[in-house]
């Protein structure tokens, strides 16, 4: 068996960060090759390989789902969810449509697909947001609508402006948090949720994750982990994401964005291939609150491909 991670061909210092900090855990456990995604990996790969994708490639390619359904046509073992999960979840609107169907609580919501609504908007406050980006792309001060005018005329421009269908949604005012799960099948960990706390960013920037948010304030948003939540409201969140990680088939990892509104939490997206980066990234964060560390993350989502693996906790 050897690991083999497939990155992209020039990926930005957090994804390079990632990849040196995967394979320093990967070679530990066995032989481990760094392979870039691009035409040659297929004749590269054995039949024994395990890969380990960290490619997620550029806006709208969905590499992340296709290199699992390349996986899968070739039989190798893959770390990480299958393809239809990556597929379901890098689309907001379905990933919603899909949750709602199984009485999971999303934010009220339409999408604007360039000519119409599909549905009625909702009342305001509305957030406009394009419905397969990440890292906050898209997300911008003028986002938060606070009229169904408002929202119209933003979405509107983000549809020109992003080239794809745009979402309206309820904005839930309450608690952000995000909570992280390992594992497979019925033997899941459900991380401590991480609460995402924006109230010490400066007077006139948004109390929300915009991109602007994510890229400038980072240092000063608060990260509390585990979240302060009372114990109704907090199991309440872990059972929404234990069940959203099996309604989305999904497999070792997977972070699952959520708001309170009043008490009721509702989900906001699902990650299918959430960050691994040591320094930055949400999951190490919440490693970290059950007092483990990265190498032991990184074990623990390997568990289900190499079933001899001892990992302790
Ligand atoms: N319905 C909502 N109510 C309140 N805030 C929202 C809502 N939808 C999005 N947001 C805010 O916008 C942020 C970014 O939205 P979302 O998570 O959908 O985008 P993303 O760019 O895909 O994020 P990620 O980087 O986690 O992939 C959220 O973290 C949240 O702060
Ligand atoms: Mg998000």
């Amino acid at each position: 068996m050897r690991f083999v991670i497939v990155k992209d061909l020039s990926p930005e210092t957090a994804k390079a960060r990632t990849v040196k900090a995967v394979a320093d855990v990967l070679k530990r456990v066995g032989k481990t090759e760094i392979f870039n995604f691009d035409t040659s990996l297929i004749e590269k790969l054995k039949k024994d390989d395990v890969v380990f994708n960290l490619a997620i490639g550029k806006r709208h390619d969905f590499l992340q789902g296709t290199i699992s359904a390349i996986m899968e046509g070739l039989g190798n073992e893959f770390i990480g969810s299958p393809a239809y999960t990556h597929y379901i979840c890098l689309d907001k609107f379905t990933t919603k449509s899909l949750l709602n169907s199984y009485s999971i609580p999303t934010p009220a919501g339409t999408l604007f697909d360039g000519r119409s609504f599909v549905s009625d908007i909702p009342e305001p406050p509305l957030i406009v947001k394009p419905v397969a980006e990440g890292s906050g792309i898209g997300v911008d001060s003028d986002s938060l609508c606070d009229s169904v005018e408002a929202a119209k005329k933003t979405a509107m421009e983000k549809f020109e402006k992003f080239k794809e269908p745009i979402m309206i949604e309820k904005y839930l005012n309450g608690t952000e948090l995000t909570i992280g799960i390992i594992g497979f099948g019925s033997d899941l960990k459900v991380l401590p949720p991480l609460e995402i706390d924006f109230s010490n960013l400066p007077q006139g920037v948004e109390k929300f994750y915009s991109q602007m948010v994510k890229e400038k304030y980072a240092s000063q948003t608060i990260y509390r982990c585990p979240a302060f939540l009372n114990e109704k409201v907090r199991n309440e969140v872990l059972d929404i994401a234990k069940k959203t990680f099996e309604i989305t088939r999904a497999r070792d990892y997977l972070r699952v964005d959520m708001r309170l509104d009043e008490s009721q939490p509702y989900v906001i997206e699902v990650n299918s291939m959430p960050g691994l980066d040591p320094e930055n990234s949400d999951i190490p964060k919440m490693v970290e609150a059950i007092s483990r560390d990265y190498e032991w993350l990184i074990r623990y989502i390997l568990r289900r491909a190499v079933r001899s693996l001892e990992v302790r906790g």
